[in-house]
């Protein structure tokens, strides 16, 4: 395996990489989650690389950019055991050359403007502009997103229509703990009595998801119902929505949604969300 460093490293691996390149964009720390990524890309491409870069235009002024776990020691040799060709790990300057700012920022309107995106602002548009930045510098065939982030998905691939750009998004399973909670770096943040009480977000979406299934469509009491469920167990919900797959507001007629929930803990915050699909031959 690889390791890069500099955007120049990056584009000679980049000329000599032969066939269909997968990248697999993270901020490090990896878990379980982010080899589901890696093992995506393998599965689908002759070379992958994996870029590891903390991104501070991501990150709002009272936010944990400080205190974001860095492991890169144990990320390299993940990613070696994982089958990562290269790691793309580069410091501050080299993806923000001017003093660590950028004039040029990538803004995907609408779709930012409800769920994390309002909770957030600023958020979306950090990681459009470095996602951007990392499609330029790698020119992936394919890139790889998990559905954790099921609005940072979406927010990727309007983006990448809009700007027309060559790539598929390819978006990967949520992987989950034995007790339903979603895999990610923040769950380090738990205490170990917050670590038992988190899978009740998880627990909430379920329920949501098996009501909609069953045919329930009063949305606004199955949304009030998993605010109390999460609230319940001692986590302050920031939002729990029920919307369409594409993530407009959601219609009774519909068979299929989304539902998509946020939660304060301790001192994380901890996102999750769950599809209902429609049932075979509906
Ligand atoms: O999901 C993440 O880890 C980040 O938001 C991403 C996509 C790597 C951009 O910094």
């Amino acid at each position: 395996m690889q390791r890069l460093d500099t955007a120049q490293q990056l584009r000679a691996w980049r000329a000599e990489a032969s066939g269909n390149v997968g990248l697999v964009p993270t901020m490090g720390n990896l878990h379980a989650g982010h080899l589901a990524l890696v093992a995506a890309a393998r599965a689908r491409c002759k070379r992958v690389v994996v870029s590891i870069f903390v991104n501070p235009l991501q990150f709002g002024p009272n936010e944990d950019l400080d205190s974001y776990p860095r492991t890169l020691d144990a990320d390299l040799q993940a990613l070696e055991q994982a089958g990562a060709d290269a790691v793309f790990a580069p410091a501050v300057e080299q993806m923000y050359p001017h003093g660590g700012t950028t004039a040029t920022t990538v803004r995907v309107e609408g779709i930012t403007d409800m769920l994390c995106g309002s909770r957030r602002p600023g958020h979306f548009e950090g990681v459009a502009t470095v996602v951007t930045k990392l499609l330029n510098l790698v020119d992936p065939d394919e890139a790889f997103f998990g559905e954790k982030d099921f609005q940072q998905l979406a927010v990727i691939r309007r983006l990448v229509a809009d700007l027309c750009m060559q790539v598929d998004i390819v978006g990967v399973p949520t992987v989950r703990e034995a007790d339903g909670l979603a895999l990610s770096s923040r769950n380090q943040y738990l205490q170990a009595d917050e670590r038992k009480r988190a899978p009740a977000l998880a627990a909430a979406l379920a329920d949501c998801r098996a009501r909609l299934s069953e045919g329930e469509r009063d949305f606004v009491a199955l949304e009030a119902r998993g605010r109390a469920m999460i609230d319940a167990a001692g986590l302050k919900t920031d939002y729990f929505e029920i919307r369409s797959p594409e993530l407009t507001a959601p219609r009774a007629d519909m068979k299929a949604f989304r539902v998509l929930a946020a939660a304060f803990l301790g001192r994380a915050r901890l996102i999750d969300n769950m599809a209902v699909e429609p049932a075979p031959g509906q």
